[in-house]
């Protein structure tokens, strides 16, 4: 079990679809017994057969620490949701993300989770100012938005809302990284955060070539799998222009900059990287990489690139399942 300031930690989870389940594995994973609600009685009776496949897959990978039957006996589903969020450190809320609905379940957890847990939301678009602001507790809310599944993808995006009081957010932090989880902090509340406001700028473009007849969905998605996405495996957009223009960044915007601007504008979005955003970027990448370990990180993009081909190579999972592997 794990302990934080001489404590048992305790996960509550309020909606056990795709997300509550899934934090239910990363929870048990990390030696935390984790309560699960949901009022849907089928979802009630599917989760601990969904929660065993997902940690026997894990396992099959040698992605487990312990044997599935033990991560899997810390988790307990109940049809009370008063029950579930007794005695948690940190209740997460995953249901639909619909804001009413969000509302009333953040009421029903604020008066059932004892005073020190940290309420947490995984909503994906909605801060938390838009349900839980009315709440005696809303000091000790925010948004934990996952990846999914957040078992595989452990960046979670940490969002305050501005009466979130500071100490809850570090908890929060602490929290997420004990269990083995990578939080970012969002410092402001907008909608969709950072993952989907970066997903949707691709999913923006993606659909306006498409339907403009500038390419197929296959060959959006081929330039994606086979172009951007390989280099975004291990370094994300900001490292990939730093180690494409020798100079780095500030080089990049330089030479690239007018035409990144005038594809924004035409599809009526003029954000110039001006000289002072140019500069704080890249300012922030100098500080990361000095221009004088460049060629030796350029090495070592192309040396990780060639461990993930040789790991392409070595043959994906079959589609449809029996078929031979993927390449
Ligand atoms: N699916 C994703 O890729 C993803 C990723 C990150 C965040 N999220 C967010 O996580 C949340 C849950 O998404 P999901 O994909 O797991 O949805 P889902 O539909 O798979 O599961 C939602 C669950 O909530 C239950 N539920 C309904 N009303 C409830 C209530 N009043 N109290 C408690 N549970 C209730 C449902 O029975 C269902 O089991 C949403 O806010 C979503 O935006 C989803």
């Amino acid at each position: 079990m794990m302990a934080d300031e001489g404590k048992t930690l305790r996960a509550a989870i309020a909606g056990a679809g795709s997300i509550g389940v899934a934090f239910a594995v990363v929870f048990a994973r990390a030696g935390w017994p984790v309560a699960l609600f949901d009022p849907d009685p089928a979802r009630r009776s599917a989760v601990l057969r969904e929660l065993r496949e997902r940690l026997d897959d894990l396992d099959a990978f040698r992605l487990l620490a312990e044997p599935p039957a033990v991560m899997a006996s810390r988790v307990a589903v109940s049809d009370s949701l008063a029950e579930v969020a007794a005695g948690a450190a940190l209740v997460l809320e995953c249901a639909p993300e619909q804001v009413e609905l969000k509302r009333e379940l953040f009421a029903a957890i604020d008066a059932a989770a004892p005073p020190e847990a940290v309420v947490a939301s995984a909503s994906s678009f909605l801060p938390a100012s838009s349900y839980a602001g009315e709440l005696p507790g809303r000091g000790r809310c925010l948004v934990a938005h996952p990846g999914n599944p957040p078992y595989l993808i452990p960046v979670i995006e940490i969002v305050p809302a501005p009466f979130t009081e500071p100490a809850v957010v570090e908890r929060a932090e602490r929290l997420f990284r004990s269990a083995g989880l990578s939080p970012i902090r969002v410092r402001k509340e907008v909608e969709g955060f950072v993952f989907n406001r970066l997903q949707g700028a691709v999913l923006r473009e993606a659909y306006c070539l498409v339907r403009d007849g500038v390419a197929s969905v296959e060959d959006i998605d081929t330039v994606m799998r086979d172009g951007l996405g390989l280099r975004w495996n291990f370094i994300g957009p900001f490292e990939t222009v730093d180690l494409n223009t020798r100079g780095g960044i500030a080089s990049h915007a330089s030479k690239m900059g007018p035409s990144y601007e005038r594809m924004g504008a035409e599809r009526g979005q003029h954000d110039p990287w001006t000289p002072e955003l140019v500069g704080k970027v890249a300012a922030q990448r100098r500080a990361a990489l000095p221009l004088d370990q460049w060629d030796a990180r350029v090495r070592w993009r192309d040396r990780m690139l060639m461990r993930l081909v040789r790991h392409r190579k070595e043959g994906g999972e079959p589609w449809p399942p029996g078929a031979p592997p993927e390449g």
